[in-house]
């Protein structure tokens, strides 16, 4: 066991990234209304390159002109390996307002990416007399980012959040897929003549929830790019939540109430893990570190797991 404490992740809602085009201003009023806990304004892939700049000014006034109320506001800029990313950085650190929460940098590969954002923002945070730090958030969606994701994790104390992102990682590791996320037809064992499907983003959100948790940073599942499919999309968001991630993006407004619910912890799911924490207090009270709880084993591993319920459902009631 390390003697290094595992650090904390944040400590806010964020079952629920609401992503919109910035070049659809007409919509930033209706993403500030909805139930999202975080607001993801989109510079990168859903805006067309003769949109840049257009979508950039739209972004940055609307940072400020719309009411956010208590969500985290974030903007995805465009990728390091675009002409357009330094633009993005340096015109919203100097021109938008403080009301900024946090910029996404994505497809990063490696910590190096991480670092040369950070050097230009914080000179602009200082130039400018910022008094609110800007947090990162990333997508791992290459197959550098997947083989580097603890050092992207570690690469700075701005460090918040972290997404898989389905298609791109998909493409990038030359996987036969086209769907965004979700099941593959194509990828089942075969037992006794039946088709069983396997999940082949397990791995990556495994690794993911890994390098997130030793570094406290945030794990989200990424786009379900199938907003039509919604028990597919409740599917999917159930499999990240059981491996420890905290939410999932909503690429259009019908996803949002489906992953709020999926990402709160259940009444039931609360109310188990009340008495399984208090089944262990009575088993102290008698010098026990084991118990039986309906027939079943806890103990204190057990203290820890019903916590990681507690603390989730406080934090989203809180
Ligand atoms: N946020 C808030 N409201 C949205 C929205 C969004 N992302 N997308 C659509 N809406 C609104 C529409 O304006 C419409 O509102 P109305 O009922 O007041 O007219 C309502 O939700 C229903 O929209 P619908 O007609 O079903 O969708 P659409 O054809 O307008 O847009 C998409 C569909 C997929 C193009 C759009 O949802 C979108 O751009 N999603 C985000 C894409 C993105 O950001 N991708 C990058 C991350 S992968
Ligand atoms: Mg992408």
């Amino acid at each position: 066991m390390s003697f290094r404490l595992q650090p904390a992740a944040p400590s806010r809602p964020n079952r629920c990234q609401l992503f919109g085009p910035g070049s659809r201003p007409a919509i930033f009023e209706k993403m500030a209304a909805s139930a999202a806990d975080v607001i993801n304004l989109d510079l990168e892939d859903s805006v067309a390159p003769s949109d840049k700049d257009s979508a950039r000014a739209n972004v940055i006034a609307a940072i400020s002109d719309v009411e956010w109320g208590d969500k985290t506001l974030s903007v995805r800029i465009n990728g390091l390996d675009t002409p357009y990313w330094y633009r993005d950085v340096v015109d919203l650190l100097e021109q938008a307002g403080e009301r900024l929460d946090q910029i996404m940098i994505p497809k990063v590969g490696c910590g190096a990416d991480i670092y040369a954002v950070d050097a230009l923002v914080t000179a602009i945070e200082t130039a400018k007399g910022r008094s609110k730090r800007i947090d990162f958030e990333v997508i791992i969606e290459s197959a550098a980012g997947i083989a580097h994701v603890e050092e992207i994790a570690a690469a700075s104390p701005r460090m918040a959040a972290m997404s898989l992102g389905a298609a791109d990682f998909a493409a990038s590791m030359g996987m036969q897929t086209t769907g965004i996320g979700g099941t593959q037809a194509n990828y089942y064992m075969l037992h006794e003549g039946q088709k069983h499907w396997s999940d082949p983003w397990h791995w990556a959100q495994t690794a993911i929830v890994a390098a997130c948790r030793t570094h406290g940073v945030l794990p989200v599942d990424g786009p379900f790019g199938d907003f039509s499919d919604d028990e597919g999309f409740r599917a999917q968001a159930r499999r990240s939540a059981t491996l420890g991630m905290v939410g999932k993006w909503a690429i259009h407004p019908k996803q949002i109430a489906i992953a709020n619910e999926v990402f709160t912890p259940s009444d039931e799911q609360v109310a188990e893990a009340r008495e399984i924490l208090a089944a262990m207090e009575a088993a102290k009270a008698k010098g026990e570190g084991a118990t039986v709880y309906k027939g079943r084993l806890v103990d204190i591993a057990s203290i820890k797991q019903a916590e990681v319920i507690v603390r989730q459902s406080e934090l989203i009631a809180g």
